[in-house]
């Protein structure tokens, strides 16, 4: 197996800043590239200052923060970073043109050993691997936000990724310290949009841009409409503002390609995506976030139109498509990753007796939505899914 020693981490946003600190803090040599150098002087200074904040915790046992950082070093040009290089992970942009550019030119200049990852939320790894001549060496590595605090991580095959390569990178993501506990490498042994966590919370965004709509259409509230939420979790128009309503528009329309046309951005997110209202990232969504995360007021009433009910039977239905198609094997991981990557009690285990329950719930859904996704699948009406622990 490739000893890994060298990483080079490209597109050091949000991600990819994560992704290379806690890989500084295993103790890997770490290149930062990014396309400017005042994007890479900034994550430099943020994984700095992380790690400064984590010594004065004390959290190095005799090491201090700028042992980790003699080993991180800075590029601009993917090429001569590449040179190298045992790892690389890509975390640019959700856009496939710019990952295969970024992965031809890796696959042109790193050293024949060289695995490449992508840290894709949902697209074929496949896809991206295609363009280089390395495809057995080229994984998915997909980190959770904020890579420190959450433990998932899944490793992906691509169709033809070698078990050599996969290993490799379970075993590197093993090595990755996180602040929560220990690691959870979750094993996505095929290729699919979403792969196992961002798959099963997918469609209960078919429902929300229903749900969406429909307030809308009767003159509801946005308050009220998060009313219906149960205290504690971050209700549905909140929850759309802080993820981005770009991040949602781009995501729903690849699942509508690649899953299905259900997955198509409603009106209202259309809209807003069209009108450049994109949640907390520009200060004004759902809400005005301009004084910080907003608080709907319970005293403004319930929609009621969001009913919990559907969201749990959407999951577990799309949790045993996981199953179908092979992505997974066992419903266990999909709930163990759905904790470990979201802090979200997977949607599996509730269920080991509800299967016909549920069934008819999504039959009900099907009725009120027209949308034939929530079907249930095969799986779940054989309630054969509960033997794939
Ligand atoms: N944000 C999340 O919660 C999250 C979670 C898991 C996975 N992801 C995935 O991680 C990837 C990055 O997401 P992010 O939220 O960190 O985005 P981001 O916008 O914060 O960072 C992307 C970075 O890539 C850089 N970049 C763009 N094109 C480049 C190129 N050709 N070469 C080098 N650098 C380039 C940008 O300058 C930017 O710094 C995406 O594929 C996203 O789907 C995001």
């Amino acid at each position: 197996m490739v000893d890994i020693k060298n990483l080079v981490v490209i597109g050091v946003g949000q991600m990819g800043m994560g992704a290379a600190q806690v890989a500084l803090m295993a103790g890997f040599n770490v290149t930062l590239v990014d396309i400017k150098d005042e994007y890479v002087d900034k994550a430099y200074a943020g994984i700095d200052a992380g790690m400064k904040k984590l010594e004065a915790k004390g959290a190095f046992q005799g090491k201090t923060a700028a042992d980790f950082m003699a080993n991180c070093k800075k590029s601009t040009d993917i090429a001569s970073a590449m040179k190298d290089a045992d790892l690389m992970i890509e975390a640019v942009v959700e856009d496939m043109d710019v990952k295969k550019k970024v992965f031809k030119t890796c696959d042109d200049n790193a050293p024949a050993h060289c695995i490449l990852a992508s840290n894709t939320s949902t697209m074929s790894i496949t896809e991206i691997g295609s363009v280089t001549n390395r495809q057995d060496k080229v994984i998915g590595m997909h980190f959770f936000n904020p890579v420190i605090l959450m433990r998932c991580v899944e490793v992906i095959y691509g169709e033809k990724s070698s078990d050599e390569s996969v290993n490799a990178g379970m075993e590197f993501a093993g090595k990755l310290p996180c602040l929560k506990g220990e690691r959870y490498i979750a094993k996505v042994l095929k290729d699919g949009p979403g792969f196992i966590v961002n798959r099963i919370t997918a469609p209960v965004q078919i429902y929300q841009n229903y749900v969406f709509d429909k307030a809308e259409a009767e003159g509801k509230t946005w308050e009220q409409l998060d009313n219906d939420s149960p205290g504690g979790a971050m209700p549905t128009c909140v929850l759309a503002d802080f993820v981005g309503i770009d991040t949602l528009f781009h995501g729903q329309n690849y699942y509508a390609k690649t899953l299905s046309p259900d997955f198509a951005p409603g009106k209202v997110v259309t809209k807003m995506f069209n009108e450049g209202i994109l949640g907390a990232k520009t200060g004004k969504g759902f809400y005005d976030w301009s004084k910080g995360r907003p608080k709907p007021d319970r005293k403004a009433g319930k929609a009621r139109l969001y009913k919990l009910k559907y969201p749990l039977a959407i999951m577990l239905n799309e949790g045993c498509r996981v199953l179908e198609e092979g992505i997974a094997t066992s419903w266990k991981v999909c709930d163990d990753a759905l904790m470990a990557g979201m802090n979200m009690p997977g949607p599996m285990k509730p269920n080991l007796n509800n299967s016909e329950k549920q069934v008819e719930v999504l039959n009900e859904l099907v009725e009120l939505t027209g949308k034939k996704y929530f079907e249930p699948c095969e799986l779940l009406k054989s309630g054969k899914w509960v033997e794939m622990e």
